[in-house]
């Protein structure tokens, strides 16, 4: 029998921003988030990644040009082997248009283009549930990637569900990047530590459900203004559950504030503008197209923001 040919897969996955958040996992479940989530698939900030054929028999992780031995990913494609029943070694060789891992999702959309593009490498078979299985390993919030638009991840199943496509209600998310380099605790020991010591963490879980109604609420009837202000909600909510931890876990740094009070101010002079923030310092600002230019020209005239930039609602994981 002849042994099966390989041929290159390549997929691009957007960053998802979560607009009610997911902060903590479900006990005892294999990386099951603890509360369902809601995002938003960006278009603009993304991760593009190559499998082939291995040149020897192990695996090889190229990042943004510079061999990594990153053990997680080594993991993910473990998985996939297993799952698929097909014993290759693969090279991969990706690229982040995002910073990594400063709390902009570059492991979402990192680990759903890994594990999307190895899947269709091992089987050229397009079984989502098994990918989604092995995407929410590499990391909880992954899932919500693979699909476009405004995406819903149920808590208990960890399903992935589209409540709205990018062409039925265009967003816009304004991002600005206010630190440089990686964050110091990552999402998952900030959420164990979060769960494992904060007196705030059991009102969150249970609080999160009327959170997750009223924006799917708000998605259905396209109410941008109910949809911003329980994001902005959620947002505190999570931080404020993290705070609430010992020793207190602080994402943010002096210029997160004042892109807050800028928002305010905005919002006062009848801008349609909210924000959200994540496992990072970084503001990225849920409004409507026409309005992103202004106010990415007033975060840029305050001078806060290292980066500022536009981004728009994306498709789900394309590949090539
Ligand atoms: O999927 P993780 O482990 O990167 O965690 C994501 C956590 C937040 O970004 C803070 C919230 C979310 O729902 O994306």
């Amino acid at each position: 029998m002849s042994s099966p040919t390989f041929k290159p897969v390549s997929v691009r996955a957007g960053v998802n921003i979560a607009l009610i958040k997911y902060w903590g996992k479900a006990k005892d479940q294999e990386n099951l988030p603890a509360v369902g989530s809601i995002s938003m698939t960006l278009r603009d900030l993304f991760t593009q990644t190559r499998i082939s054929v291995s040149p020897d028999d192990s695996d090889h992780f190229e990042l943004n040009g510079i061999p990594t031995r990153d053990p997680r990913v080594f993991k993910l494609l473990d998985q996939v082997r297993t799952r698929a029943g097909i014993d290759q070694p693969m090279q991969v060789v990706s690229q982040n248009f995002v910073p990594t891992a400063s709390g902009l999702a570059s492991s979402a959309s990192g680990s759903a283009a890994l594990v999307t593009a190895a899947w269709k490498f091992l089987t050229d078979r397009d079984e989502w549930t098994e990918v989604i299985d092995i995407v929410r390993k590499g990391s909880g919030s992954a899932p919500r990637s693979l699909l476009g638009g405004l995406v819903e991840l149920d808590k208990a199943r960890g399903e992935i569900r589209q409540l709205s496509p990018p062409e039925a209600w265009p967003l816009s998310m304004v991002v600005a990047q206010l630190s440089e380099g990686a964050k110091a605790t990552s999402s998952r020991h900030g959420m164990a530590h979060t769960r494992a010591t904060s007196i705030y963490y059991d009102a969150w879980v249970q609080a999160h459900p009327y959170d997750l109604a009223r924006a799917r609420e708000a998605i259905e009837r396209q109410d941008l203004e109910q949809l911003g202000t329980v994001m902005e909600s959620s947002t505190m909510r999570m931080h404020a559950c993290m705070l609430g931890a010992r020793p207190p876990l602080i994402y943010w740094n002096a210029r997160t504030l004042q892109v807050i009070e800028l928002v305010h101010t905005l919002r006062k002079s009848g801008v349609g503008a909210w924000y959200t923030m994540d496992a990072g310092p970084h503001v990225k600002i849920l409004c409507l197209p026409d309005d992103a230019h202004d106010i990415r020209h007033a975060i840029d005239a305050s001078g806060v923001s290292l980066k500022t930039t536009i981004d728009s609602m994306g498709d789900g994981v394309c590949v090539q």
